[in-house]
């Protein structure tokens, strides 16, 4: 098959979440199973070139817009570890500049941006003559491609049987714009054979909502999330729009790339182990103590170490810490270890509770690929208390890296961490229902508990690593997906 991938983050290129770490791995997993698959993404400011050795093409691109032609330049690399190429749009107007999406107000011109993306795919593939079967968008940054392809390309012989697959990271973001500028800059006219309620969201565009009524088949990360938009209000206003379209919508959990995220292989982390050597688990996390400046006369305490790594944002349940953590650190033996970034009250806020509880609260504020691989090795206990998360990738980090998630039970949290039961010693961690300050308390007291308890501790860790969680299988699934999607054009 024949396998476009087109996003707006790919791994390890330009990163902002999870996106990028799915839209590395799917294409790597499709090439390994014999499939033809390809990238298509922004040649962003910030990319590093050298580092990753991205080539000039040569080639130029026409992308009609409103009523004009603007133009992009090809660039090529290949997503380590593979033969995946990767193809970069090259535009000084839209992409050239340092950040994914100008956050955390985003930049002016997003609206024109995406949708220059979106148009540049299919001219991409033409002037590379790469046919595909099918285009997986992801997220509302492409989701004109679907859009697109049913308008404009499909009359075209050379995309006649090209199917478009729509897959939702995440329903808080939906890309909502003001209609008149972008409906003509899409040229999406009032003579055109779909109505204008699929374009339409409160007055304005809705970008994903048209990715979602357009594409042939609509995934998202995790079957939990995926009932979760349908009926609950994490649907953010698209309920309706995705019950209409349930036939053809399809929950498929994520996966972790076990290439990059390994405790016995890791190149980033202090030492190397596996289910049967945990004791180098324990020199991970005194190693990252003592580089964290935890005075020598205190590494030795045995204390849980909670580990967090997260955008600071208010998806990630990050007001129930704030409420709790100057509770749980009075109140309980722990160490509190942060890596994160996002709004700037919740990073004021870690950077005075470093202050005032180091060494016990050791936060480090920022973007750190590695740092995080060290957090992830170090930690005994993960936590993730979500308020929503369509799948979440840390806690299966986590899971194959012996530390402990603690989350709450929502979307692909749900469906990837079960409570440890102590009787049937059946479960994978700690699970809470209710977004409260208290509900995470009892959590962790139950954690905290258990992690006194050697021989149980070491086999709730060994319950979490022996998951397979790997992006093979999740790969295999949108293959299926993509075989619906084809029967059902044909
Ligand atoms: P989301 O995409 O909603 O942020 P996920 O759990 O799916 O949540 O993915 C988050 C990804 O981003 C993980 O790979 C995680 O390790 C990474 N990440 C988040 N914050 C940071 C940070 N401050 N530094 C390094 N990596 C981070
Ligand atoms: C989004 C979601 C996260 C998911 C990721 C990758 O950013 O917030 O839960 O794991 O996309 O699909």
């Amino acid at each position: 098959m024949n396998i476009v991938l087109a996003s707006a983050e790919v791994f390890p290129f330009a990163k902002a979440g999870g996106l990028a770490d799915v839209s590395g791995y799917l294409p790597k997993e499709w090439a390994k199973a014999g499939h033809s698959a390809i990238v298509i993404m922004p040649k962003y400011g910030h990319i590093d070139s050298q580092k990753y050795k991205l080539e000039p093409l040569n080639i130029t691109i026409s992308v009609p817009i409103g009523s004009w032609v603007e133009y992009a330049q090809l660039w090529r690399a290949v997503l380590p570890g593979s033969s995946v190429p990767v193809y970069f749009l090259e535009s000084a107007d839209y992409f050239d500049r340092h950040g994914i999406y100008g956050d955390p107000d985003g930049f002016h011109d997003n609206d024109r941006r995406f949708i220059f993306f979106s148009r540049a795919i299919f001219e991409t593939l033409r002037a590379l003559d790469f046919r595909p079967d099918v285009v997986l968008s992801n997220d509302y940054h492409t989701a004109f491609a679907m859009a697109f392809l049913k308008i404009h390309y499909r009359r075209d012989e050379y995309f006649a049987h090209t199917a478009g697959v729509q897959a939702i990271h995440n329903m808080a973001f939906q890309g909502i714009y003001g209609a008149e500028h972008l409906l003509y800059l899409a040229q999406i006219g009032l003579d055109q054979f779909y109505p204008l309620s699929w374009f339409e969201f409160r007055g304005a565009v809705n970008m994903l909502k048209v990715g979602i009524l357009f594409a042939d088949k609509v995934t998202t990360v995790s079957p939990r999330y995926a009932m979760e938009i349908r009926y609950t209000d994490q649907g953010h206003g698209l309920q309706d729009v995705l019950n209409e379209k349930s036939a053809d919508l399809v929950g498929i959990l994520n996966g972790v790339d076990y290439q990059v995220w390994n405790p016995e292989t890791d190149p980033l982390i202090y030492a190397n182990y596996t289910a049967e050597s945990l004791e180098n688990k324990q020199t991970n996390k005194l190693e990252f103590l003592r580089r964290s400046k935890v005075p020598e006369s205190e590494l030795y305490s045995d204390m849980p170490l909670i580990g967090m790594i997260s955008r600071l944002t208010d998806q990630k349940g990050i007001d129930l810490v704030q409420e709790i953590i100057e509770h749980l650190l009075n109140s309980y033996p722990l160490r509190f270890a942060l890596l994160g970034s996002g709004a700037a009250n919740y990073e004021d806020f870690f950077r005075h509770l470093s202050q005032k509880y180091y060494p016990r609260s050791l936060i480090k504020i920022g973007y750190d690929e590695e740092i995080s691989h060290k957090i992830e090795a170090a930690a005994d206990i993960f936590l993730m208390p979500s308020r929503f998360e369509p799948c979440g990738l840390n806690q299966m980090y986590s899971l194959k890296y012996g530390t402990v998630p603690l989350v709450r039970a929502t979307g692909g949290l749900a469906d990837t961490v079960q409570e440890f039961d102590p009787t049937t010693l059946q479960g994978n961690g700690f699970v809470f229902d209710n977004p409260n300050p208290h509900e995470l308390e009892a959590a962790l007291r139950r954690a905290i508990a258990a992690y006194y308890d050697k021989a149980l501790w070491k086999r709730i860790i060994q319950n979490g690593m022996q998951a397979d969680n790997s992006s093979t299988r999740s790969a295999e699934n949108y293959i299926k997906v993509f075989e619906w999607a084809l029967a059902k054009i044909r």
